[in-house]
């Protein structure tokens, strides 16, 4: 008979008593450093990312300083781990200047030790862009840049309030890949009105300037934004999953590997930082409302700052930036692990479970028996990968691991 998944979960008794206590590492997981830079010029209206509208300029001598000593005071909980990879995100992280961003990442190279090749990325959004502005981020160390462009469509980006205009997103474009070669285009799909010659049309567009990745995220109204409160007329579900087949088909034909739910690059040029996210590596977070998942020899832990600039700020000067501060559970993060790794395309090495974790894979028996039956989980006991029909229904795929 073919062994599967999960029989191979099935485990002897020595492992389901080790499920029973606390986590084990034999070695903690890769870490990743992420900083949150919460301004943008406006907010948009389908945004429920911690990102505040920069009402005149925004405090950056004294948001890179608070940056700088949130780092300090994490140290002892990374103390002597080496750091793969750096994202600044936001909100608009490109509203601030080289030079301080410069200073950012020389202090962060000081306090951390950045493994040699290191991938360091800057969100930019089209709509703050400056030539000078991108040499002087590589200057200082960024080495990928993640540029906001939604949409090439000028009715489209009108549509959703942003506040670059086509003409500014191709400039952008145009000087990210002169200058950094490693760059992702941001764009969503499912706009107001969109249909799917619009989509393919964007898309074209986008193709031309053939970046090394791009990320396609289906709009979605999100609780708490103006879209929410007034939804705009999107398109029909139908539509929506044509754009989405038309999409997948074009960047499969332009060489682009769909290696994540939203995310397609050139091969090799998968973004490690998020990759990390999806394989359950470790991170830590700095900044206004940056979250951290740190692993320790007996225990995950997961951490929030505090959300609002100003009371970030307040608290740093307190030597309290956290605002929430617990152990993941037993009970939960089996499903954390798989609704992370379900997202990948390949799926993961079954072992990953126990490496990321610290718990045997029989803490998630139960989901890997049903999904198998479900036809939504290969039946490969030395991977974790979802079925065409998993990566299709992929929340119902991922509550199968809540605890009950
Ligand atoms: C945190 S934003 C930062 C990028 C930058 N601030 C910008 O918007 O240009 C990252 C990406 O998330 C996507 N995004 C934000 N809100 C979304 C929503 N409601 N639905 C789908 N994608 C969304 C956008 O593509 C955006 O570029
Ligand atoms: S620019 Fe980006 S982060 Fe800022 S409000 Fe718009 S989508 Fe959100």
């Amino acid at each position: 008979m073919a062994t599967t998944t999960a029989d191979a979960a099935r485990a002897p008794v020595r492992i389901d008593a080790a499920a029973l206590s606390g986590p084990r590492f034999a070695a903690l997981p890769p870490l990743a450093l992420y900083v949150h830079i919460p301004w943008c010029l406006r907010k948009c209206p389908y945004c429920d990312f911690n990102s505040h509208e920069a009402k005149g300029e925004a405090p950056e001598a004294s948001y890179v300083e608070a940056l700088v000593a949130d780092l300090e005071l994490a140290l002892p909980s990374i103390w002597s781990r080496r750091v793969f990879s750096v994202f600044i995100g936001g909100g608009t992280p490109s509203l601030f200047s080289a030079a301080a961003i410069d200073r950012l990442l020389a202090a962060i190279r000081a306090r951390v030790p950045l493994e040699p090749g290191a991938e360091v990325t800057l969100e930019a959004n089209p709509g703050t862009f400056e030539r000078e502005k991108f040499a002087g981020y590589r200057d200082a160390g960024v080495n990928r840049l993640s540029l906001g462009i939604q949409s090439f469509d000028p009715q489209h980006l009108k549509d959703i309030g942003r506040v670059h205009d086509a003409d500014e997103a191709r400039r952008a474009a145009d000087a990210a890949l002169a200058i950094f070669g490693n760059v992702n285009f941001d764009l969503m799909y499912a706009l107001p009105r969109q249909t799917v010659a619009e989509a393919e049309a964007d898309l074209e567009v986008a193709l031309a300037f053939s970046p090394p990745h791009l990320s396609f995220y289906h709009l979605t109204l999100e609780p708490n934004t103006l879209f929410h409160r007034y939804p705009p007329p999107l398109p029909d579900d139908e539509t929506t999953a044509d754009i989405e087949d038309a999409v997948h088909s074009k960047l499969d034909a332009a060489g682009y590997g769909h290696y994540e739910t939203s995310a397609y690059a050139r091969p090799g040029r998968e973004c490690r930082h998020n990759l990390n996210y999806w394989k359950f590596g470790d991170y830590l977070g700095i900044g206004a409302g940056a979250h951290s998942k740190l692993s320790f020899a007996d225990r995950v832990v997961r951490q929030v700052r505090h959300k609002q600039p100003k009371q970030y700020l307040e608290q740093i000067a307190l030597g309290a930036p956290l605002m929430e501060d617990s152990v993941v559970k037993r009970d939960d993060i089996g499903f954390e692990f798989m609704l992370n790794a379900l997202r990948l395309t390949e799926g993961v090495p079954s072992t990953l479970f126990a490496e990321r974790t610290g718990y045997p894979l029989s803490l998630v028996r139960r989901g890997l028996e049903e999904a198998e039956a479900r036809g939504l989980l290969e039946r490969d006991p030395s991977l974790l990968r979802p079925t065409p029909l998993g990566q299709r229904f992929l929340n119902d795929l991922q509550q199968l691991f809540l605890a009950d």
